[in-house]
């Protein structure tokens, strides 16, 4: 399992340790939640702060765009750093185009689906992408209960993947903790975000380690 710390739970007024802390308990990736407060209610941060923490850690930075006109600010978010860029195909009647303005700036491309978006609606495209990226919860908060219902989502989505013979990877977000990174993880998924699960609580490295321990993987 690869697991993604969200720092939209650290404290802001200190970034850098807040990251550094989690890439030296185990992190595979740092999850940035990019919000724009219109496509959802909630305002965080832009390509600046992607550029100031791309020094400070080696983790690759996986960026979750939630914002409306994603294509307008591929190229910055890319210029400023991100590895993965990824897109909710609810905010551009585009998608494909948008996985393709990713790639042509050399970062892996990834797709994200509210709950309410089916699978069906990405099967076109999941031969382009590197990630997809199911929400358990409606994004634009952290600290949100994980909506049961989205299990079988995973599952069908991971049978999907096999039957075409892909290899995305399957990330999952919002309110993940031990229980439900163990359903997630037996669902098909890969890479799991967690946020207050892991930054609130005095040692991230340990809730790391207890959602590494859920899966057994
Ligand atoms: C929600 C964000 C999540 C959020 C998850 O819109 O996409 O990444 O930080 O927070 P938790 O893990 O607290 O549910
Ligand atoms: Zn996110």
């Amino acid at each position: 399992m690869k697991i993604a710390p969200s720092i939209l739970s650290a404290d802001f007024a200190h970034l850098a340790r807040d990251i550094q802390t989690v890439e030296k308990g185990g992190a595979d990736y740092i999850h940035v939640d990019v919000m724009d407060g219109h496509f959802v209610p909630n305002i965080t941060f832009g390509p600046n702060v992607v550029s100031a923490i791309r020094p400070i850690t080696k983790l690759p930075l996986d960026c979750h765009l939630m914002i409306e006109n994603p294509e307008r600010y591929i190229a910055d978010f890319a210029k400023a750093g991100a590895d993965i860029l990824s897109v909710q195909v609810e905010s551009t009647p585009h998608i494909h185009r948008a996985i393709q303005m990713i790639k042509q700036q050399g970062v892996k491309a990834g797709i994200v689906l509210n709950p309410g978006t089916s699978v069906e609606t990405v099967r076109p495209v999941l031969a382009d992408v590197d990630l997809v990226l199911v929400m358990t919860v409606n994004p634009g908060f952290g600290g949100q209960g994980f909506i049961p219902t989205m299990v079988e989502k995973i599952k069908t989505l991971a049978s999907i993947k096999k039957e075409m013979n892909l290899s995305f990877e399957i990330e999952v977000d919002g309110g993940i903790v031990p229980e439900t990174a163990k359903e997630c993880w037996e669902a098909g998924a890969t890479v799991f975000v967690a946020g207050s699960y892991v930054y609130r609580a005095d040692e991230p490295a340990k809730q790391m380690e207890a959602l590494r321990e859920a899966v057994a993987y």
